[in-house]
């Protein structure tokens, strides 16, 4: 089974909601950027407040901050580990490369208009991080979360145009990983449009 994993694609492929599955089935240690950046926000970290600014933007947070984060993290980790929003560009890569070997990238590929309409409707769990969707995937209890009971938020950077700009940044920036990680022939692409446990089956076969 692979240890180290890699999960790319553009913002609302379902990186967090497969990733939640795998961690959920299998035990993996999910580190998401994206969460991690939410949490020092709400708690007013010096991390944060650099942060929050290119977040709100739909942009990057600069490779210094990221990279520094993300070592002290995947220095503490043993065992299996899921990337999730790390690395994002090919300098992360780099970086990344020097601290861990990838065994695998799962790359979800879904089409724009379908992202602009997830990311729309998606609302987040700000305790445990679960994700919902307004229709796709509904709490049992409309508005709370069905893991831990914390009322769920709308993300202030999934407003329609925010998302547009994420994702022209996503294809400048992270789209070249893509060839990053097939050259190095750890790559995987999974069409990530459909029911949400028939990808998760094809996920399964991936890290198998
Ligand atoms: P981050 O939080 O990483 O956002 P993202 O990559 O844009 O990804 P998302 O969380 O939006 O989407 P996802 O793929 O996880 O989709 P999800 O499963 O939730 O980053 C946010 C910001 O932080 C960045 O813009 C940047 O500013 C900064 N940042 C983070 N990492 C950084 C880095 N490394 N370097 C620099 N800056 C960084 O699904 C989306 C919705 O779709 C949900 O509602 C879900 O229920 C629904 N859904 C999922 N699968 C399906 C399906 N098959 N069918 C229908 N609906 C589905």
């Amino acid at each position: 089974m692979k240890t180290t994993i890699v999960l790319l694609g553009p913002p609302g492929a379902g990186k967090g909601t497969q990733g939640e599955k795998l961690t959920d089935e299998f035990g993996y240690v999910r580190l998401s950027t994206g969460d991690m950046l939410r949490e020092a926000v709400r708690n007013g970290t010096e991390l944060g407040k650099k942060a929050k600014e290119y977040m709100d933007a739909g942009a990057l947070v600069p490779n210094d901050l990221i990279i520094n984060l993300m070592k002290e993290k995947i220095a503490g980790i043993n065992g299996g580990v899921l990337l999730d929003g790390f690395p994002r560009t090919v300098e992360q890569a780099d970086a990344l490369a020097e601290q861990m070997e990838v065994d695998l990238a799962l790359n979800f590929d879904v089409a724009d208009e379908e992202l602009v309409s997830r990311l729309t409707q998606r609302r987040s769990c700000p305790n445990c991080n679960a994700v919902y969707h307004l229709v796709t995937k509904k709490p049992a209890k409309e508005g709370v979360c069905d893991k831990c009971g914390a009322a769920l938020y709308q993300r202030d950077d999934d407003k329609e145009a925010t998302v547009r700009n994420r994702l022209e940044v996503y294809r400048k920036n992270t789209m070249p990983l893509i060839d990053y990680y097939s050259k190095k022939g750890t790559l995987v692409t999974i069409e990530g449009s459909g029911d949400i446990d028939a990808i998760f089956e094809q996920v399964k076969k991936a890290i198998q």
